[in-house]
């Protein structure tokens, strides 16, 4: 058992009345050139956390496979998985506009499966969005999941879920005919009605462009300082991941070297029974004290 509260009576964060992030907040911040901060988080701690400190947009992102369920790559979670922490996240989420990544496989097999599909993520789990990965090849399921009133957000250049057949994970959009590629992409996702769409792993002058010459908002990860808004995954942001950062991560904390020397702290005070204490612990009543330990004597005596 552990005591989370899960909402406080008076919200502490300054940003708790601030109305909801919806498609038009994210809309106006492009217009207004105000950038749209986002995260990705997987679960209620993280996810409350991200939202009381005003993050715009949280993408429960299928980097869950990855940072959370340990998996080398993204293709294994399952839509029942991305579903389950969903919700977790929904609980959280006051503020902030909710987007859900659609997993690999989720919408690969045919338009009215990916729907199917998509409407549990708004249905029973909360998203008020939800994001899938690829350019003009989506256009059409784009415009099908807009149609039947699910917010999409885009995502293209470097999408994890096409590991294999972009050879690994490269750099998109470094040739004429890539950077040609990449605005066809984008011109058809906003063709088709998605809200958004994220630059992952490109130059930054190709995302700078396609900001400038796309009306709905972009989000950048690995795209450089000039799109409307920027996405980390929580777990880069926290140095949680085992590995060295990539170039386009800024580390904020160094949560794994503050839960390391707790750890090695706690199992320490364990070992020399220095916890728990007498103060940490219950005691009885005086009342029953005194017969406890006149009964408990005479049991033993027994
Ligand atoms: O899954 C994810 O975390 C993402 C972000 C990197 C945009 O798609």
């Amino acid at each position: 058992m552990s005591l989370t509260q899960l909402r406080p009576a008076e919200a502490l964060s300054s940003f708790a009345n601030t109305p909801r992030v919806t498609v038009q907040t994210l809309q106006d911040k492009k217009r207004h050139g105000s950038p749209i901060a986002a995260l990705t988080a997987y679960d209620y701690p993280t996810a409350r956390l991200a939202d009381e400190a005003g993050i715009d947009l949280i993408l429960v992102g299928d980097s869950l496979a990855m940072v959370v369920l340990g998996h080398e790559n993204t293709l294994a979670v399952t839509l029942d998985e991305m579903l389950h922490h969903t919700r977790a996240v929904a609980r959280a989420t006051r503020r902030a506009f909710l987007v859900a990544d659609m997993p690999f496989g989720s919408y690969h097999s045919g338009i009215d499966e990916a729907v199917t599909n998509a409407v549990r993520f708004l249905k029973e789990a909360g998203a008020q969005a939800v994001k899938i990965e690829g350019g003009a090849t989506r256009a059409d399921l784009v415009r099908r999941l807009t149609d039947a009133e699910m917010p999409v957000v885009g995502h293209i250049g470097l999408t994890p879920q096409s590991l294999h057949s972009m050879s690994g994970y490269k750099v998109q959009g470094k040739t004429l005919a890539a950077i040609d590629r990449l605005r066809a992409d984008a011109h058809a996702l906003e063709d088709a009605g998605a809200i958004a769409i994220v630059l992952e792993g490109i130059p930054r002058e190709v995302a700078a462009d396609l900001t400038e010459h796309c009306a709905v908002p972009t989000i950048g990860i690995g795209a450089g300082p000039d799109c409307d808004g920027q996405i980390l995954v929580f777990h880069d942001l926290f140095n949680l991941t085992f590995a060295p950062t990539a170039k386009f991560v800024r580390p904020y904390a160094d949560a794994a070297g503050m839960f390391s020397s707790a750890l090695e702290q706690y199992r320490r005070d364990v070992s020399t029974r220095s916890f728990p204490s007498d103060s940490e612990s219950y005691h009885l009543p005086r009342e029953v004290q005194s017969a406890f330990v006149r009964d408990h004597r005479l049991v033993r005596k027994a």
